[in-house]
């Protein structure tokens, strides 16, 4: 075959591309990828200077990456592909606490801390004082025991422990729920912060005029035997960028509130300072089969 035009060439591309695989899902991807991106040149009438410019950024964004660096995932991010992805690969079970974006800070090897365990602990930086705890429950409103939770969130100047070369890790760890499925630990209220933006992806926000702020938030992965994991946030009420997330993750259902405590008695049984912040949040779980771990984090891993 030979001679193609732009009406031939899509299908003759796919042809080529799928006629040697055996593998049935990957002729599906492929087909699907090659359509999508000819109808994208077509839709645009892309010119071969934008054609060369898209080369540019795609190479750039590789160069980015590093072992730390995940630029073609905050790319991902800020087109709102991977949170495409978790709503076509997490739909929600009535009941359970919603998913969102992994996000590129999880860290692996997160200390291990007791019910009531102080996240601030070796903080280089203060915030305000927060009492986190509620309950890991089964969509029944059944506690689970011996739940994991790995939780972390920004220091107070919005960066990550992990990306602060000079830092150990900070305000993360794993607790997990006792006997009666409740777990408790000690943090500082997070605050809004913006992705990184020193790379061709803050270059592409810049370009559309958008900008690069995620409403302040805590990440928890929440994982027990015979339970689907659940990656998420819990997000704090009032803040101001709730509607305009850089990465599209904000749910209703993953914003809490933030109450002040006043009461000197509370604060000294909790080993808080007074006043203090108090989080009561409780996680739902589905019961194990239908959704898969995703890929990142492997379950055994998470429940271990
Ligand atoms: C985060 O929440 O840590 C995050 C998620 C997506 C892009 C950048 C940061
Ligand atoms: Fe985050």
């Amino acid at each position: 075959m030979r001679q193609f035009n732009e009406d031939t060439l899509t299908a003759a591309v796919v042809e080529r591309l799928s006629r040697g695989t055996k593998d049935e899902r990957f002729r599906q991807i492929i087909t699907s990828a090659v359509k999508h991106l000819h109808a994208f040149a077509r839709d645009a009438q892309l010119t071969e200077e934008e054609w060369f410019e898209g080369i540019k950024f795609l190479t750039a964004v590789g160069q980015k990456c590093d072992d730390k660096r995940q630029e073609f995932i905050l790319l991902s991010d800020i087109l709102g592909l991977s949170m495409m992805i978790v709503a076509l690969n997490h739909k929600t079970v009535p009941g359970a606490t919603e998913a969102t974006v992994l996000g590129p800070f999880f860290a692996h090897g997160a200390k291990e801390y007791g019910y009531g365990a102080d996240l601030r602990e070796g903080s280089s930086l203060k915030g305000e004082d927060v009492y986190v705890s509620g309950r890991v429950l089964s969509v029944d409103g059944k506690p689970i025991a011996n739940a994991a939770l790995d939780i972390w969130q920004a220091k107070a100047d919005g960066i990550y422990d992990i990306q602060d070369p000079d830092a150990e890790f900070e305000l993360r760890g794993r607790v997990r729920t006792n006997a009666e499925g409740r777990y408790a630990f000690k943090s500082y209220k997070p605050k809004f912060y913006s992705v990184p933006d020193d790379g061709p992806v803050g270059d592409l926000l810049r370009a559309t005029g958008d900008h690069k702020m995620r409403p302040a938030h805590m990440h928890a992965i929440v994982s027990a035997p015979g339970y689907q994991q659940v990656i998420t946030h819990v997000f704090v009420e009032g803040d101001p960028y709730l509607d305009a997330d850089a990465v599209f993750a904000v749910k209703d259902s993953l914003v809490g509130k933030y109450h002040k405590v006043d009461s000197p008695e509370e604060a000294k049984k909790l080993g808080m300072p007074c006043p203090f912040l108090r989080l009561d949040w409780d996680f739902r779980l589905a019961p194990a089969g239908g959704s898969k771990a995703r890929a990142t984090i492997a379950a055994s891993d998470a429940v271990a």
